[in-house]
Parts: C-alpha cells; sequence; structure tokens
C-alpha cells in the first residue's frame, strides 16, 4: 500500500496542542459536545439534578457517577444514528460530589464520616446505566422516555452462573443459594458482544470491604491475593455484607464479568463466572474463524495477568437466543509471553496441569474464584498493569494496553514488561497464529513503549513523526474503529509528571508510520479519559471525561484538595451552583463527515 511505504499516517486531522487548563479541546474543525453528565435525568419523570438536595432515591433515576465504558448497540440493523449508549460507572468521588465533606487539619486531607444516605447516593451513583439515544440533523440527543432506558447500581438483583454458581464460597446468609447477588462495583471498561448485548467489567472490587476475617479463615489466603480488604469505601459500616467479619464470602460474589441483555429493561443482569475471577478491566470480543466467540481480558494489577475467553459454542448471527448463554461454557486462558516472541495461550482447567485437588483446586469452582492463584501455578507472565484489550479484526492483531508499574525492579524486567520503575506504560501486539483468535499459540511484540521521547533515560519509542503533542503515557482505554485504526485514552497524565493532562491519541499501527501517535482531545484538569468509541460510520466518537477537577498528591499547584467550593475546574457546567461533573462527550466533524479521515 502507498501509505505503508510512505510513512504518511492514516489519520488526517490538525493535531490538539497538549497542555492543561480547565476546559476540554478537541481537533479543530470538530465539536466535542457534552451528552450526559452526572444527574442528569435518564426517565421522563426523572427529577433534575440538583447537587444540594440529592438523594438515592434521585440518583437511582440519573446518570451515575465517573462515567468509564462507552458501548454502542444498535436499536435499527447497523445504524449509527439510533442505539443504545451503555455507559459504566466506575466508582465516585465523595470529595467532589458532596459539598463541605472535605477537611484540612495540620496539612492532612481527611473526610467527614459518611452517613447512610450518602453511601445510598455512593451505591446507586455505581453501576451502569443504558440509554436510548438519537441523531438528528446532525446532533445527538438523549431520548429521555426511551423503553429500554436503565439504571443498573451497586443494588441491582444479578445471578450468578456458570460453573461457581451456587458453589458454598458463594453462599451468604442472605443468599443460601449462592446465585443471586445484589449489584455490580466499579465497573471499569467493558464491551458489546457480537449478539448485542452489555458487558460489564468489575475491577477493583477491594476497595469496597471492609472489617476483618481470621487469619485462618478459609478465604484469607484468597482475599490476600486480591487485596480484600483495603476499606476504601464505608458502605461495611451501614450494610454487613460489605464488612467481611460479617459476610466472609461476600467478596467471592464480586471480581467477574456482567453480562446485560440490554434490550429487555427487566432482564436480571448475569455474572459469567466461566470468564474467572480477578480485577476485570474489560471483555472486547470478536468472532473467531469458526464461529467460537473470543473475549481478550485484561487484570489490571501490577505483575497479574492478560487472559483470554473462547467459547465452547458457536456465535448464531440469525438467532439472537440462541447466543444468551455462550459465555457460560468455554476455556479461560492465561498468557505466558516468551522471552523469544512467542505467546502460548495456557488453558485454566481443573484438572490439567497443577489445577488439582493437591493445590487446592476441587473443581473448576474453585479455578474461577481463585484465577489469579491458578495463573500464579501456570507460571503466566506477570505484566505491568494489563488494561483494555482490543482485537482488530482487520488485520488479525491485538493490542494490549499495559498503564505502568513503578514497582518493577531491574530484575524482575523481562522482554514483554521491558522496562524497570515503567512509569509511563506501553502496548504490546499480539499476532494470533494463522490470524485466528481462537487460537491457542501466537507471536507478540511491543508495538510501543511509551513517555516523553525527548528524555532519554525514559526510553519512549514513539515514531520520529511525533510532535511534542502526540507522545502519551499511562494508556488505559482503546478502540479500534471501522477503518481498523487504533485510538488510546490514558488514565494518569498529571501536570507534575508530564505537563499535560489524559487525552485520546491516535496511534497508527502499520507501515513506516508505525508508532506515530496524535492528540486528537484532551480533557480538563484533574480528569482521566475513558470510553472511547467510534460509530461504524466514522461520524461519531464518543468519549467518558471521568472526576475532572480529582488532585492526588501529584497535583500540587493545579489540584488543590478540591473542596467543593474551591475546585480547580467546573467543567462541563462552569456554574458557581454545581460541582464538576463527569460526562459522556460526543465528538462530531463541523458539517458532518468521517472522523480523521482525509
Ligand atoms: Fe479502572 Fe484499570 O482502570
Ligand atoms: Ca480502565
Ligand atoms: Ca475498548
Ligand atoms: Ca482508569
Amino acid at each position: 500500500e502507498a501509505r505503508a511505504e510512505d510513512g504518511a499516517s492514516r489519520f488526517a486531522f490538525t493535531e490538539v496542542e497538549a497542555g492543561i487548563d480547565a476546559n476540554h479541546h478537541v481537533a479543530e474543525g470538530y465539536d466535542a459536545d457534552i451528552l450526559l453528565r452526572w444527574g442528569d435525568p435518564l426517565f421522563a419523570d426523572a427529577p433534575d439534578f440538583d447537587p444540594m438536595t440529592q438523594t438515592a432515591e434521585k440518583q437511582r433515576r440519573q446518570f451515575g457517577y465517573n462515567n468509564d465504558y462507552v458501548g454502542f448497540i444498535p436499536l435499527e440493523d447497523g445504524s449509527s444514528e439510533h442505539g443504545l449508549l451503555v455507559v459504566n460507572h466506575e466508582y465516585t468521588n465523595e470529595h467532589l460530589m458532596f459539598p463541605g465533606i472535605v477537611k484540612i487539619a495540620e496539612g492532612k486531607i481527611t473526610v467527614s464520616d459518611a452517613d447512610k444516605e450518602r453511601v445510598d447516593i455512593e451505591i446507586a451513583a455505581h453501576g451502569g446505566t443504558i440509554v436510548e439515544i438519537r441523531k438528528a440533523d446532525g446532533k445527538w440527543q438523549v431520548v429521555r422516555d426511551g423503553a429500554m432506558n436503565r439504571r443498573i447500581t451497586a443494588d441491582t438483583e444479578m445471578q450468578l452462573t456458570g460453573p461457581a454458581a451456587g458453589h458454598d464460597r458463594l453462599k451468604t446468609a442472605a443468599d443460601p443459594t449462592g446465585t443471586k447477588v445484589l449489584g455490580t462495583i466499579n465497573n471499569c471498561a467493558g464491551g458489546v458482544t457480537p449478539w448485542g448485548t452489555y458487558m460489564m467489567a468489575e475491577e477493583n472490587f477491594h476497595g469496597y470491604f471492609m472489617g476483618e476475617l481470621a487469619a485462618d479463615h478459609p478465604e484469607a489466603a484468597n482475599y490476600k491475593r486480591y487485596g480484600v480488604p483495603e476499606g476504601t469505601y464505608a458502605w461495611g459500616q451501614f450494610y454487613d455484607r460489605f464488612d467481611v467479619s460479617k459476610g466472609p464470602n461476600e467478596p467471592n460474589r464480586f471480581g467477574w464479568m456482567v453480562e446485560v441483555d440490554a434490550m429487555d429493561p427487566n432482564s436480571v443482569p448475569k455474572k459469567r463466572t466461566a470468564m474467572g475471577r480477578f480485577k476485570h478491566e474489560g471483555a472486547e470480543s470478536i468472532v473467531s474463524k469458526d464461529g467460537r466467540v473470543v473475549f481478550y481480558l485484561g487484570d489490571d494489577e501490577r505483575f497479574d495477568y492478560v487472559y483470554k475467553f473462547v467459547t465452547e459454542g458457536r456465535f448464531d448471527p440469525a438467532n439472537k437466543a440462541a447466543n444468551m448463554d455462550l459465555l457460560d461454557k468455554g476455556t479461560l486462558y492465561v498468557a505466558k509471553f516468551a522471552e523469544d516472541g512467542q505467546l502460548a495461550w495456557l488453558p485454566l482447567v481443573h484438572g490439567e496441569g497443577p489445577l488439582t485437588a493437591e493445590n487446592g483446586f476441587a473443581s473448576q469452582a474453585d479455578v474461577v474464584i481463585e484465577t489469579r492463584r491458578a495463573g500464579d501455578l501456570l507460571e503466566a507472565t506477570k505484566m505491568d498493569r494489563p488494561e483494555d484489550i482490543q482485537p482488530n479484526g482487520s488485520n488479525g492483531r491485538v493490542y494490549v494496553m499495559l498503564t505502568n508499574n513503578t514497582k518493577r525492579k531491574a530484575e524482575q524486567v523481562d522482554a514483554a514488561n521491558p522496562r524497570a520503575e515503567n512509569a509511563f506504560g506501553h502496548i504490546i501486539e499480539i499476532h494470533e497464529d494463522g490470524d485466528d483468535f481462537a487460537a491457542t499459540k501466537g507471536t507478540w511484540e511491543v508495538l510501543l513503549k511509551c513517555g516523553d521521547p525527548a528524555v532519554a533515560e525514559v526510553g519512549a519509542t514513539f515514531s520520529s513523526a511525533t510532535t511534542a503533542n502526540g507522545w502519551f503515557g499511562m494508556p488505559d482505554n482503546c478502540a479500534v474503529d471501522a477503518e481498523g485504526r487504533l485510538w488510546v485514552s490514558t488514565d494518569g497524565n498529571s501536570p507534575k509528571a508530564t505537563g499535560r493532562t489524559d487525552g485520546l491519541w491516535a496511534v497508527d499501527t502499520e507501515g513506516a508510520a508505525r508508532a506515530t501517535s496524535k492528540l486528537f482531545y484532551r480533557v480538563p484538569v484533574g480528569a482521566e479519559m475513558c470510553g472511547p468509541l467510534l460509530l461504524d460510520d466514522l461520524e461519531t466518537a464518543f468519549v467518558a471525561v471521568q472526576h475532572p477537577a480529582d488532585g492526588g498528591e501529584d497535583w500540587e499547584g493545579f489540584g488543590r484538595p478540591s473542596y467543593y467550593e474551591d475546585l480547580s475546574t467546573r467543567w462541563p457546567d462552569f456554574n458557581d451552583a454545581m460541582p464538576v461533573r463527569p460526562s459522556v462527550v460526543v465528538i462530531t466533524r463541523q458539517g458532518g463527515g468521517k472522523i480523521a479521515m482525509a
């Protein structure tokens, strides 16, 4: 191809200047419009958002907090103009949501004690949103009375299915069947299946549990491997199931992939235990050559693993009902990235290799409940925080976002995780054998080591055509568009480290332009970039701006500790009566047309 030889980028747009300020910025010639903000009413009779009188009851009828994954399910065959937007609400930031709860004493930031109504608002602001949207006269609108509009929260009834369903380790006082669980939490990235269901990943579930488990409790080692309990949230003060001393099996009911039939607002979401239990980042999928469906799964923790799940049954494009339980049977694999560039997918199957009763795995239920320990025994490759993983049907490749791992020591470096104290992360490209996504072998190479190429010791490998605006660190979510082009969004480009906010970058993967990156959109100060999604007609991109104005310890001089009254930005309303609000942004080309195409 001409473009491969001349080194020209496949992305045609004028790059945004990297930087940091109170607003968001998109490439010239594009509109970036706010589509949905935290608190926006989702039903005809839902109350308007009023931050001073918010209640859990209102929140259950409004868009949730910290939008992360964004997916689109067409309502007419293949439509890119009318469908359901499905959005994860990963977590809540109390200091940004509730006025006056942050205090500073002796230089330390403290948050006032939670009360039950606040916790109930948090629970209702978690989960996901399904909402009908429509494009009219070139602009997207929310359909407030959409028949499928739905809020899923951390209290919505769900069913556990697959090999661990009903197992003793999943039974609780409230649910002696071990099959009925309330809610989903920390839903980070996700996916839409080929049969049109919505996948929600349960990521950092450990933070929701408090209390102490006796050191000799049978689940003690299991919970230690997952960091349970961490006690970030106060929910356990009001709900016993989030206190491990009172509900010791409850953490085994989180850390799964959740499948939702978005077309039926009364459907019971299903936690698909066959896909393993870990800090699930996402579940992007593709139909393999023989019709089995392959899901790529990351476990976002330093030194944890890359997985894929291959269904046993085949996808039937003509019969949606026939696909609805495909995710209960299949093989879960963990990745071993060899030093010579070979890749092996190792099956996590009870009775095979070390996954036996002698090692504490009495059945496949134990294998999926303790997926990480099973991966440890198979000596899978310990990665630098696997995040979103995206297959690319146009070239048979798979892109793995590895966000960073500053704890990797020099003696722990390997070919697939080539940098010690990896502050900026990298992207691995997998090539499955024979372009077959269901293959159990493949090859891999590093597509990109991230960070500022102008700082030699960082060792970044962006192409020389990448400008000072075009480099990034901390790849997190990603998307492949209908042209097979890769888009990467980032989490953690704080100003102290990089002088720039997070954003959405267009990354060439082919020919001489490979590893060329360009900045298309950037977020306001303190925010993280989630989503992204480009619709099939390439005329619309959705991005999710998470936690604007948030300030970690890296944010001296910018973030301030986010007092409600003294935020570093009031995006997107810029109204003194409104807090910052995480929002889904829709990007279209002025006058219409395909995004980033000449
Ligand atoms: Fe929630 Fe791994 O990002
Ligand atoms: Ca993520
Ligand atoms: Ca993705
Ligand atoms: Ca993230």
